[in-house]
C-alpha cells in the first residue's frame, strides 16, 4: 500500500474489484513494473506469446535509441517477426478461438432507433469483403487509404480492411473542414479515400460527401498524386428517411472515381487471405496538432502498436470476458484507435460503437445506454463530463447504472469537481475513475492508475503504466528527484510509442527529443507531489486544449490571418467551464479596416471552416497593437492574462511598447460565451 505522506485525500480501490482482477494490490503493480523495467525482454515477450505471430521476432522486444547527439532516434519492437494486426484481433478469436459468436460491438446510431450488434464473425467476414474491394482497387501493401468516416460500423472495417491488406490508413476525424482533410490526405498522399455521403449529428444532416469533393478537389490543386478511387458508404440513417433526407442531400458524384460502399462488397468474396507484415511495418498514420500549424502525421507500426494497446486495456480496465466496454471518443482521434478499435478487439472485447452526442435527443442518452447494454466500464472525457454535470442528477435518475464497475477519463487533467461528480453521481461511489495520461504519440496509456491497485487522488493521473519510465525535468535538462515539478519527458521507449513523423523523420526528432537529449519530451508540464503521485499541469507550448482536442496556436492565426481585414492575429486560450480551455483571439486590422460584429462573426466562420468547428473562436478581441518584445516576439503571456481577465500582469518592462498593456485591457471581451 501507498503510505501517503502528503495527507492527501485517497480512495482506495474496492475489494469486490480485487477479488478477480489482473493486479489486484499495489504490490501486484510494482512488482511487474520492477520486472517491466528490468527485465523488459522477459516482460514484452510473455505479453507476445499471446498472439499469432507467422514468423517469430529474430531480434529483441526493444531496441532504440533515443540521444539525438549519438545518431538518429529509433525504436524497433520484434525486429525479425512477421505478423498481421487484423489476423491478431479478429481471425484468431474466431478461428482458433471460441470467440466467433461473442459481440463485438453493440452499434448504437444518432438516433436511439438506429442499432446494430455485430458479431466476431460478423466483423470477419465485413473486414474480408472491404479488404477485396480495396484490392480490387489497386491498394497494395504500404499504401495510404485515408478514412473520413462518421462513427458507424464501416469506419471500424475499413480501418481493419487496411491492417489486413498491409495498407496504411489515416483516419480524419469527419468533424474537420474539407481543407483540413484535403491538408491530411495530401500528406498521406492517400491512393483511396473513403467516405459517406452524409451523415446526421443531433438534428443536423451533415453532406460529408460534398466536404470530401472540395477537399479532392483541394488536394488535386496542390498535390503532384491524386486520389484515384472514393468509396463511399450510404450511410443507413439516410437511408432509412431516404425520400426526405437524401433528396435534399444531392449527393456529388465522380462516376469514374466513386463507387458506392454497399455495391462494391455485395460483388466482393468474404474472405481474404491476411498480408504477413513486418513487426516495424506502419499500421497507421494519425495527423496530430504540431506548435508550427502544420499538422503532423504520427506513424505508429505494426508488433509494438498491437501488444501495447491490448495490455493497457486489459490493465488499466481490468478486462474479463463478460464485460462491456464503452469509450466515448471518436475514432477519428488516437483514444478511438487504440480503445475502441485495437485495444478491445485484441482482447476480445464486447464494445458499444456509438456514434451520437451526450445531448441527442435528450440529455439522458449516455446513461440510458449504459443501461440498455448493461455497461460495465465508461471511459469518457471530462469536457463531456462538465457538461452533463449542469444538467444535474436528474437525467441519471431515470436510469440503472449499476452495471458499472469502472469509470475512465482521458484527454485533460480534469479538474476535482468533476471527478467527485463522476465518481459519485454516475460510479456511485463504487467504481474507481481511472484517469489516463497519454498522447497521440504513446499510442496508448503512459501514466495512469490500475483500477484494483492504485489509490486514487481526483485529479492526479497517479503512476507509470508497465515499462514506462519517466522523468521530470528543469529548464536547464537536470533531472528533478522527489516532489518535483517541471517538464514531464520519458527516459525510454515502450512498444506503443510513435516511430516517426510520417516522410519527416527530423521533425520528430526536433518535435519530441533536441531539447532534452536522452529523452522523449511530451510537452507537458507535471508535478511529482511527496507520494510520488504525477499530476499533468497542462502543456508548455503553444498548444491548447479544447474539449480535450488539442490544437496549436499557430494554426488558429493562420486561419485568421487568411482574412483580408486581418493585419496580424494571436490565439490564446482561456478557461472555459465546460470545454476547459476556450479560443481567445487577439486581431490587429490593416488600416482603414473597422472592427464590428460582422467582422467577428465572419473570424469566427472563418476558423471554423479552415479547421473545423471544434476549433471555433469564443472570443475575438480587437488589438490595435499587440505586446511585443523588443526583438519583435509576441508575448503571449500577457495575451493569456489579458484574456483571463487578471488584474495584475507582472512585468511588462520588456514590451516595446508597455502602453499597448492598458489598451487591450480595457478593451477585453467580458461576456461569458
Ligand atoms: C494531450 C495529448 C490521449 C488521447 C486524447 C488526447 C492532454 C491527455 C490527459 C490526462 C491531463 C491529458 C495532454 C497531452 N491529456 N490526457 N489524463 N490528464 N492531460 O490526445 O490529442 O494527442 O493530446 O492531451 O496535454 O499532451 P492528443
Amino acid at each position: 500500500m501507498v503510505v501517503p505522506e502528503s495527507g492527501d485525500k485517497m480512495y482506495p480501490p474496492p475489494a469486490d474489484l480485487q477479488r478477480d482482477a489482473h493486479v489486484p494490490d499495489f504490490n501486484s503493480y510494482l512488482a511487474l513494473y520492477r520486472k517491466s523495467l528490468d527485465d523488459p525482454e522477459a516482460f514484452w515477450k510473455e505479453v507476445a506469446d499471446d498472439f499469432f505471430w507467422k514468423t517469430p521476432a529474430t531480434g529483441p522486444m526493444l531496441q532504440y535509441n533515443f540521444d539525438v547527439t549519438k545518431g538518429s532516434v529509433y525504436v524497433k519492437c520484434m525486429e525479425g517477426a512477421r505478423t498481421n494486426v487484423c489476423y491478431n484481433v479478429l481471425d484468431r478469436h474466431v478461428r482458433d478461438g471460441s470467440l466467433g459468436e461473442k459481440v463485438a460491438y453493440y452499434w448504437e446510431g444518432n438516433s436511439p432507433d438506429n442499432r446494430e450488434t455485430i458479431t466476431y464473425r460478423q466483423l470477419l467476414s465485413r473486414v474480408c469483403r472491404c479488404a477485396n474491394v480495396l484490392k480490387l482497387m489497386g491498394v497494395k501493401k504500404g499504401d495510404r487509404v485515408s478514412i473520413y468516416l462518421p462513427m458507424i460500423p464501416e469506419l471500424v472495417y475499413t480501418m481493419l480492411a487496411c491492417a489486413r491488406i498491409g495498407a496504411i490508413h489515416s483516419v480524419v476525424f469527419a468533424g474537420f473542414s474539407s481543407e483540413s482533410l484535403g491538408e491530411r490526405i495530401a500528406d498521406a498522399q492517400s491512393a483511396v479515400l473513403v467516405t459517406a455521403d452524409g451523415v446526421f449529428r443531433g438534428e443536423k444532416l451533415i453532406n460529408l460527401k460534398q466536404i470530401a469533393d472540395e477537399a479532392l478537389q483541394k488536394c488535386r490543386e496542390k498535390a503532384s498524386r491524386s486520389v484515384a478511387k472514393c468509396l463511399v458508404v450510404r450511410h443507413h440513417a439516410l437511408r432509412i428517411r431516404a425520400g426526405a433526407a437524401s433528396n435534399k442531400l444531392q449527393t456529388p458524384w465522380d462516376p469514374e472515381r466513386d463507387v458506392w460502399w454497399d455495391e462494391a462488397v455485395a460483388a466482393a468474396p468474404d474472405e481474404c487471405e491476411p498480408e504477413w507484415l513486418d513487426a516495424e511495418e506502419p499500421l497507421f498514420i494519425l495527423h496530430t496538432s504540431g506548435s508550427t500549424g502544420k499538422p503532423k502525421g504520427v506513424l505508429h507500426t505494426t508488433a509494438g502498436y498491437l501488444l501495447y494497446t491490448s495490455l493497457t486495456f486489459k490493465y488499466v480496465f481490468d478486462h474479463h470476458h463478460d464485460d462491456v466496454f464503452w469509450c466515448t471518443a471518436d475514432i477519428g482521434w488516437i483514444t478511438g484507435h487504440s480503445y475502441i478499435t485495437y485495444g478491445p478487439l485484441a482482447n476480445g472485447a464486447s464494445s458499444v460503437l456509438f456514434e451520437g452526442t451526450p445531448v441527442h435527443p435528450h440529455v439522458g442518452r449516455f446513461w440510458e445506454i449504459i443501461e440498455k447494454y448493461k455497461v460495465t466500464k465508461f471511459y469518457t472525457a471530462p469536457t463531456a463530463i462538465r457538461l452533463l454535470m449542469r444538467y444535474g442528477g436528474e437525467p441519471l435518475q431515470k436510469y440503472d447504472l449499476s452495471s458499472l464497475r469502472i469509470l475512465g477519463s482521458v484527454g485533460e487533467p480534469i479538474n476535482p469537481e468533476a471527478w467527485q461528480w463522476f465518481h459519485e453521481a454516475v460510479g456511485g461511489g463504487r467504481c474507481p475513475v481511472v484517469d489516463t495520461f497519454w498522447q497521440t504519440e504513446t499510442g496508448g496509456h503512459v501514466l495512469t492508475p490500475l483500477p484494483a491497485a492504485t489509490p486514487l487522488k481526483p485529479g492526479s493521473a497517479t503512476f507509470p503504466f508497465f515499462g514506462v519510465e519517466p522523468a521530470v525535468l528543469n529548464e536547464s535538462g537536470e533531472e528533478l528527484e522527489g516532489e518535483a515539478e517541471g517538464y514531464l519527458v520519458f527516459r525510454r521507449p515502450w512498444p506503443g510509442i510513435m516511430r516517426s513523423v510520417y516522410k519527416n523523420h527530423e521533425r520528430f526528432e526536433n518535435t519530441y527529443f533536441k531539447k532534452f537529449p536522452g529523452f522523449y519530451v511530451t510537452g507537458d508540464g507535471c508535478r511529482r507531489d511527496k507520494d510520488g503521485y504525477y499530476w499533468i499541469t497542462g502543456r508548455i507550448d503553444d498548444m491548447l486544449n479544447v474539449s480535450g482536442h488539442l490544437m496549436s496556436t499557430a494554426e488558429v492565426e493562420a486561419a485568421l490571418a487568411e482574412h483580408p481585414a486581418v493585419a496580424e492575429a494571436a490565439a490564446v486560450s482561456r478557461p472555459h467551464r465546460v470545454k476547459g480551455e476556450c479560443l481567445y483571439c487577439f486581431v490587429t486590422l490593416k488600416e482603414r479596416r473597422e472592427f464590428s460584429r460582422s467582422l467577428e462573426d465572419e473570424l469566427k466562420t472563418l476558423v471554423r471552416e479552415k479547421i473545423g468547428p471544434i476549433a471555433t473562436p469564443d472570443f475575438i478581441q480587437n488589438a490595435p497593437a499587440l505586446p511585443k518584445t523588443r526583438s519583435g516576439k509576441i508575448m503571449r503571456r500577457i495575451l493569456r492574462q489579458i484574456a483571463r481577465n487578471e488584474e495584475d500582469l507582472g512585468d511588462v518592462s520588456t514590451l516595446a511598447d508597455p502602453k499597448v498593456v492598458e489598451l487591450l485591457i480595457s478593451q477585453r471581451c467580458q461576456a461569458a460565451a
